[in-house]
């Protein structure tokens, strides 16, 4: 097969058919991208007269067939071809014959391959920020219809202070809008055109290579052609993005998983986001928030993945960096599901409001606010947070939360006190949290209107 090889010149024996398979890639799907970059690149070349138009035009018309054989699926893939780059050139061979050799003029597989990766990660974040988007707008609506229905807060897995559902959805709505920006961000430096960098010098003809980022919708071209074509920052950045959205989901699916448990009891799971088990007829799993969390893992080794194959590689282009292709293509069917099936999902959880509200004033959730009562009276916190600490350990004995103590228990651990003590509640304690950022029902629906407009 060596007269299909684009490379065939200077070898006479076949390769093996060990090696062929070894050095594939992962890069079948991407003809869409590599044929738009060949299409652009090719018009450039006829514009400016570097081959002659009438064998541009072929080429784009031919292009453009080929794209149409990919679509219909007509294309049999020939490992012998090695990539998607070859595969193009030599179907467009195919097509048009001769005029087809001239498409590669003035470019490298190095320099084609670094434009294909950067359009397929700009691809990639459009569909990670739309997703992400998408669940930040659900959780907006949940958090203002949640806004006040109270729940447990904790910290070290400890009842700590009530606040409302609504409030710790948007936790997360906050920390999604954050990976969103980490997208939007990372696709500026993505948006760079690195075709004209050649294998690794530039390219010794008059490119016009701003006509080519127009086309292909790229913001600037890149400065320097070994940077351009030996580095792939671009997907590490990708990639760490990816992984801190999925940690974010991750920590809320562990939360559904805890909250849909017997011991929480908070969640029940809708039917069409549960599973059941195949020997325990009474169970119903939160199996995809469980698989969400348990595909984080894989989203961190990709990552790692590239920091590791970029660390040692000297310049310019190496095969290894045909690995990052592998490491995109693997997180993307993680990341953006996840986001889309939790958009899906989080509607659909059937709460317990009365098990959650009950849960929210148990545990002395409300010691913080009897001594943010005595700080009122002029008591320096400090010593009022002594004054609880004995009430507390009082109610232990007695078997009792705060506002069941009697008064006078109140009365002797500090004259401060009086009888509007017994009237402190989660919903004065979820009221008095009235500062941008806090819990309080009405600072919740502003939250959610603010995080909203910022989708
Ligand atoms: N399949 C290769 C990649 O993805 C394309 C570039 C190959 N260049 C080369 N000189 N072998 O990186």
């Amino acid at each position: 097969m060596t007269e299909q090889r684009t490379w065939g010149g200077r070898f006479e024996g076949d390769m093996d058919a060990l090696t062929r398979d070894y050095t594939a890639g992962m890069d079948q799907s991407l003809y869409e991208d590599d044929i738009a970059g060949s299409i652009a690149h090719a018009r450039m070349l006829g514009k400016q007269q570097i081959i002659p138009p009438e064998d541009a035009d072929a080429i784009i018309a031919g292009l453009g067939a080929v794209l149409e054989d990919f679509r219909a699926r007509r294309v049999v893939w020939r490992p012998e071809l090695e990539d998607i780059h070859t595969h193009v050139e030599v179907l467009l061979r195919e097509k048009i014959g001769e005029a087809a050799g001239r498409l590669h003029t003035a470019r490298s597989r190095n320099d084609q391959v670094a434009l294909l990766n950067r359009m397929v990660v700009r691809r990639a974040i459009d569909d990670c920020m739309d997703a992400a988007g998408a669940l930040i707008e659900t959780i907006c609506t949940l958090a203002e219809r949640y806004a006040a229905d109270a729940m447990p807060g904790y910290t070290h897995v400890q009842r700590a202070q009530p606040i409302t559902l609504g409030h710790h959805l948007l936790a997360y709505g906050e920390m999604l809008l954050r990976d969103r920006d980490r997208f939007r961000d990372c696709r500026r430096r993505v948006n760079i055109m690195p075709l004209g960098s050649g294998a690794l010098a530039g390219a010794p003809y008059p490119l016009d290579r701003e006509s080519v980022a127009a086309e292909l919708g790229f913001e600037a071209v890149s400065r320097n052609s070994l940077d351009a074509t030996a580095d792939r920052d671009f997907v590490a950045e990708f990639l760490a993005a990816c992984a801190i959205t999925q940690m974010h989901v991750s920590r809320l699916a562990e939360e559904v998983v805890l909250w849909a448990s017997a011991e929480f009891g908070f969640v029940k799971l809708p039917d069409g986001f549960a599973t059941g088990s195949s020997i325990m007829p009474q169970k119903k799993n939160a199996d995809v928030a469980e698989l969400a969390r348990g595909r984080t893992g894989r989203v961190y080794g990709e990552l790692m993945n590239i920091l590791v194959t970029l660390k040692g590689l000297p310049m310019a282009y190496n095969r290894d960096l045909q690995e990052d292709k592998a490491a995109v293509l693997g997180v993307l069917p993680v990341v953006v599901p996840t986001l889309r099936i939790f958009a899906a999902m989080l509607p659909e959880l059937e709460f317990d409001f009365g098990r959650m509200r009950q849960a929210s004033g148990e545990g002395f959730s409300l010691a913080t606010d009897v001594a943010d009562y005595l700080v009122k009276k002029g008591l320096p916190f400090r010593d009022a947070h002594g004054v609880v600490g004995r009430l507390v350990r009082e109610c232990e004995e007695r078997h009792c939360e705060l506002n069941q103590l009697p008064f006078h228990v109140y009365r002797e651990a500090s004259p401060l006190f009086e009888r509007d003590i017994l009237g402190i509640t989660v919903e004065s304690a979820l009221a008095a949290r009235d500062v941008v950022g806090g819990t309080a029902p009405e600072r919740v629906r502003k939250a959610a209107a603010e995080l909203r407009a910022l989708v």
